[in-house]
């Protein structure tokens, strides 16, 4: 660390992760690193089929094999559990009950888990393992026309106020455009793993997820055990995104365990990724926007379709976007899906948020030049001064500021409006701008923190850290609420023995911790008389923010950002090319500006490449993809990043103790209508699916 001798005030202050060094030299263990005696290996066996129902499962021959101990199977002994419970977030996919019938809903769905010695032998005889099927036709094809197959029973999200057709007509400018985004993918670095085993009547799982007094919590209503009799510990977190949450790796793990009774590891492959740890539904989304000539929205519609499984609804909120960020006299959103025979899609890095703001912040672009503004100017006509539909104030709301602040650095002043004008040798050039948006809340946690008799301090709180540096944020808080240095304070996380604590979600993470940690730095100080003695066990203080946070005054709660982009379009190749991206946000205050800028960067670059490169193919024929790994669903490279800069407008959120507001997902928030915008000032040409490949640009 670089903060030891500080004398006071470590957070804001720039500062190396407390494990980094640890990280780099492989002293930190991650999940399917740590060692166990005794330990088998799980492998799962994948459907090949999209839709129909298991007719044989061919046990006999793989059991023979060498080293194999067990098949489990939906005809096995495997352990029953039920998925018919609320979680912290709601009804859980019941595609994580792996094993208990015989129905396929996708491809890609776990029909069996051959447990053996070694991964090898594992692996090999899952591979050999005969599974035959019962097909049935699937259907998999996502559209907009299919916005009239909508869930049965799931009624569309639609938030509405004013008369639509009438604003529309009484407007001088209308927009009316489609947008597409496909399905993407939150493939982390670090896949999935899990060790299940029994000790002394306790499971413990040692797993790489969100939240480990989440997932614990929802074993033990899986598999109707007391919330006490499971721990979860997840210490080092290789990327979470939304994904790693119970998924079907801890399941089968803890099955196997509970049949073997020895401790079982489940790691899933990256290729297995792709069908079930979820991912970003495709979403097809139409903006309608009228406005007076002075650019005064009138209305705003967004109405957005995404798709599910057969077995789960979750809703890629798109639409919802626009909900806080305009108003408008008549404003109507609305978010529909669609299921099909698919995996479950999931929450990933700004669900909703990501895609719904390329077509929103697009269409805004687009109403921009039929009204013959620019762009931030029509956005600054467009500033609601409450929630348009809550009618609260907004806690803080500087997205001018980020515009002003943002356009001054990336020299908006001298941008020639007009598209398709600039040249450097082949390559045409333009600049794009969007604004971003993400909503700030914080969750209940509870934290204790130990004076030690060394002087020390040790914080335990079930926090994950799952890449973005939450723990060394989580140190500098804590150092400066007990008045002392970040060398004197250990943070401990990832274990659900250390009681509830909301999960690294949300853009929450962070901030609910810190709270807590706060209250219980507070209570410890007070309990710490000056020369009073600490006793061998230490003195401890603990917290449950629950009711502090149950008073917070009702307000708009958002962060903000502005997105800059310029791009180098060769109209020969379709190459499109990003020169230098500027994001400046507006998110409370920033606890270590070191990690902060990564995440705000590293959001970027995702949304780099959703503008330009991710896509996942569906074949329709078998329902699975095509390229379902590393080289068949492409990312940006190294070599397609340009310059990023992230930085922020300090704006402390008065009713936070420590005035975060959280940073986790805004950075991909409008950057990939930064992108397309600014490939529209270069060519004249507006692109409104993702990615914008080279044939598209063509
Ligand atoms: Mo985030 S998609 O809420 O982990």
């Amino acid at each position: 660390m670089t903060t030891a001798t500080r004398p006071k005030g470590s957070v804001g202050a720039a500062t190396t992760r407390v494990e980094g060094r640890d990280k780099v030299t492989g002293a930190a263990r991650y999940a399917a690193d740590i060692p166990f005696t005794e330990l088998a290996h799980g492998w799962l066996v994948l459907s090949t089929i999209a839709r129909g129902r298991i007719s044989s499962v061919e046990t006999g021959p793989v059991l023979e094999m060498p080293g194999v101990l067990a098949v489990l199977h939906h005809g096995s002994e495997a352990p029953r559990v039920s998925t018919d419970y609320a979680g912290l977030l709601g009804k859980p996919d019941p595609t994580a009950g792996v094993f208990q019938h015989d129905r396929v809903p996708h491809v890609g769905w776990p029909v069996a888990l051959v447990v053996a010695e070694t991964s090898e032998q594992a692996k090999e005889a899952a591979e050999a393992l005969v599974v035959t099927y019962e097909e049935e036709p699937h259907d998999v094809a996502f559209s907009a026309a299919r916005v009239d197959d909508e869930a049965e029973g799931a009624a569309p999200d639609t938030v509405e106020k004013g008369d639509l057709a009438a604003e529309l007509a009484a407007s001088a400018v209308v927009l009316d455009a489609e947008y597409t985004t496909p399905e993407e993918h939150h493939s982390m670095m670090e896949p999935h793993a899990a060790t299940a085993h029994w000790d002394g009547g306790r499971l413990t799982v040692v797993d790489s997820n969100q939240g480990s007094t989440w997932v614990a919590s929802e074993l033990a209503e899986m598999f109707s055990l007391d919330q006490d009799s499971v721990r979860v510990i997840s210490e080092h977190v290789g990327g979470g995104f939304g994904s790693k949450g119970v998924r079907v790796h801890q399941v089968a793990a803890v099955m196997a365990a509970t049949v073997l009774q020895r401790p079982v590891r489940v790691v899933l492959t990256r290729r297995q990724m792709f069908s079930l740890t979820g991912y970003r539904s495709p979403t097809a989304q139409r903006v309608r926007l009228g406005a007076d000539a002075d650019g005064r929205l009138r209305a705003l519609a967004h109405s957005s379709l995404s798709l599910t499984s057969q077995v789960h609804e979750f809703v890629e909120s798109s639409a919802g976007f626009g909900r806080t960020m305009y108003d408008a006299d008549a404003h109507h959103t609305v978010n529909h899906v669609i299921p099909l025979d698919v995996p479950s899609p999931t929450w990933m890095r700004a669900p909703g948020q990501a895609p719904g703001s390329f077509a929103l912040e697009s269409a805004i672009d687009e109403l921009a030049e039929k009204c013959g503004l620019d762009p931030i100017e029509l956005r600054a006509r467009n500033e609601p001064e409450t929630g348009p539909f809550s009618g609260l104030p907004f806690a803080a709301r500087n997205l001018l500021g980020c515009f002003s602040e943002g356009a001054r650095r990336f020299g908006w002043a001298d941008r020639d409006p007009r598209p398709g004008v600039r040249r450097d040798g082949r390559w045409l050039l333009g600049t794009g701008t969007a604004s971003s948006s993400y909503h700030a809340g914080v969750g209940p946690s509870t934290a204790a923190v130990t004076a030690e008799a060394d002087g020390t301090f040790t914080v335990r709180i079930t926090a994950a850290d799952i890449g973005t540096g939450a723990r060394t944020a989580l140190t500098l808080i804590a150092a400066d609420a007990l008045e002392t240095t970040p060398d004197r304070v250990r943070v401990r996380i990832g274990d659900s023995d250390f009681g509830q604590a909301f999960i690294a979600g949300g853009s929450l993470g962070t901030r609910s911790w810190a709270w807590a940690i706060m209250a219980a730095a507070t209570e410890l100080r007070e309990l710490l008389l000056p020369g009073a003695v600490i006793p061998p066990e230490g003195v401890t203080a603990r917290s449950d923010t629950a009711a502090a946070i149950a008073t917070l005054p009702p307000k708009e709660r958002h962060t903000y950002g502005a997105q800059f982009a310029e791009v180098a379009v060769d109209p020969g190749t379709g190459e499109v090319r990003v020169r230098r991206m500027l994001g400046i946000f507006s998110a409370g205050r920033i606890v270590n500006p070191l990690t902060a800028r990564n995440q705000f960067v590293g959001g970027m670059v995702w949304g780099l490449s959703m503008a330009l490169h991710e896509e996942a193919i569906r074949d329709q024929a078998s329902g699975g993809h095509v390229g379902a790994d590393m080289a068949g669903y492409h990312i940006a490279g190294n070599a397609d990043i340009p310059l990023i800069e992230a930085d922020w407008i300090e704006d402390a959120d008065p009713d936070d103790p420590v005035g975060i507001n959280g940073i986790g997902e805004i950075g991909i928030v409008g950057t990939a209508a930064a992108i397309a915008n600014a490939v529209w000032h270069a060519t004249g040409v507006r692109h409104r699916d993702l990615p914008i490949r080279p044939d598209r640009v063509l």
